[in-house]
């Protein structure tokens, strides 16, 4: 069975991270994207009224979305809204689904993301890996938001994270 990734990435962490995830797996790749930047009160806006905004998706070919890998950061404390709708759509022909998510980490872990994905989709997750900026960065002085904010992933440590996804995934066929 084929694995499909599915990302969506506001300033790139995600992005690239969900790219070295796809080749890890030779996967296909399909991008979320918002047809305009999303501002701090609009995401806000989502969380709090649990809103699934309109997106944009790169898929041009029709895929089986059985297995499949969503990749997209964390938002207070939430799986990010751009990836809402692509959940809904294919919640019901998932057979297995992890999330993978580099957030920002600097208020500690984010704990309610298995109940989310579970209360979203159905089922529970295969895995749930979480990778916090906050714990990349030097522990003394504690990371700031404005430093994990300010961080962004290049392609050796995506792909050395992407490594650490495909030890959790091993299950994944
Ligand atoms: C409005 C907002 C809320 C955020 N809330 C969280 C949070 O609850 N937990 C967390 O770990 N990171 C949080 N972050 C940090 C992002 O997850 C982090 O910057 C991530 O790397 C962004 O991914 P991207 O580059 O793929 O868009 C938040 C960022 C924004 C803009």
């Amino acid at each position: 069975m084929k694995t499909v990734v599915i990302s969506y990435s506001r300033t790139g962490n995600n992005q690239i991270l969900a790219k070295a995830i796809a080749a890890g797996l030779s996967a296909e790749h399909v991008t979320i994207t918002m047809p305009g930047e999303k501002s701090f009160f609009s995401i806000g806006m989502d969380m709090l009224f649990n809103r699934t905004p309109k997106v944009n998706t790169t898929q041009e070919n029709p895929v089986d979305f059985q297995n499949v890998v969503f990749v997209g950061p964390v938002w207070m404390g939430q799986i990010a809204s751009p990836l809402r709708a692509p959940v809904r759509k294919h919640r019901n022909s998932l057979q297995q689904y992890a999330f993978v998510s580099i957030s920002g980490g600097a208020d500690g872990p984010n704990t309610k993301l298995t109940a989310e994905l579970k209360k979203r989709i159905g089922k529970d997750p295969v895995s749930v890996v979480n990778f916090l900026i906050a714990e990349m960065l030097p522990a003394d002085p504690k990371p700031t938001r404005e430093q994990t904010e300010a961080y962004r992933l290049d392609e050796a440590k995506a792909e050395e994270l992407a490594r650490k996804v495909m030890e959790e995934l091993k299950t994944f066929s």
